[in-house]
């Protein structure tokens, strides 16, 4: 049974909401609070366990890739490892920060070009599928990596 006060209090929700119904025109009424925000990038690839496992995959697939593996020779690979995963964990909003050098002066003097860093690209494509890891997560995070591409690559030699 309705008491007064809970009858006033059903009747202000409904004039409330009857405010942001959609008007006769057919706009929807204006928003006038943000939507809760939704899982990080980091939450939806699976933390960072899954990033470890899928980086290491990737480290891997590069150390068999011949079309940049030479690059690699004298890198320590678990460093690398290690600071990829960090980078990818702070880039996709995890709770890590990226203790290693910046892109820019890393790579400088590299001679990086576009066709290294997509077949980088496509090392750690194979290793998300094979670690299951869905098509929206995969487009975003090659989306924030390819922020990087103009502080990795190089213009090609005259
Ligand atoms: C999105 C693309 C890339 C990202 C995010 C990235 C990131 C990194 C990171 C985090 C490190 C380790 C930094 C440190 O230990 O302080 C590193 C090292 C290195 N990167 Fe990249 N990199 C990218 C693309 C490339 C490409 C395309 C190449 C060449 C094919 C390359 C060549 C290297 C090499 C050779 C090292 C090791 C340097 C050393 O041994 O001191 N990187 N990179």
């Amino acid at each position: 049974m309705l008491d007064v006060r809970s009858l006033f209090l059903a009747l202000a929700l409904s004039a409330a909401c009857a405010a942001t119904s959609p008007s006769p025109d057919g706009l929807a009424a204006k928003v006038t609070s943000a939507p809760p925000a939704g899982p990080t990038l980091y939450q939806r690839l699976g933390g960072r366990d899954v990033i470890d496992a899928f980086v290491a995959t990737m480290v891997a697939n590069v150390g068999r890739d011949p079309r940049i593996q030479l690059r690699f020779v004298f890198t320590d690979l678990d460093g690398l490892r290690g600071h990829l995963s960090e980078q990818i964990c702070e880039a996709t909003g995890g709770p890590c920060k990226y203790s290693g050098k910046a892109m820019k002066p890393l790579h400088a003097g590299m001679h990086v070009q576009n066709a290294d860093f997509d077949a980088m690209a496509e090392d750690l494509v194979a290793a998300l599928n094979a670690h299951g890891i869905g098509a929206a997560e995969q487009k975003e995070l090659l989306a924030a990596l390819g922020t990087m591409r103009p502080d990795i690559v190089e213009a090609p030699p005259p």
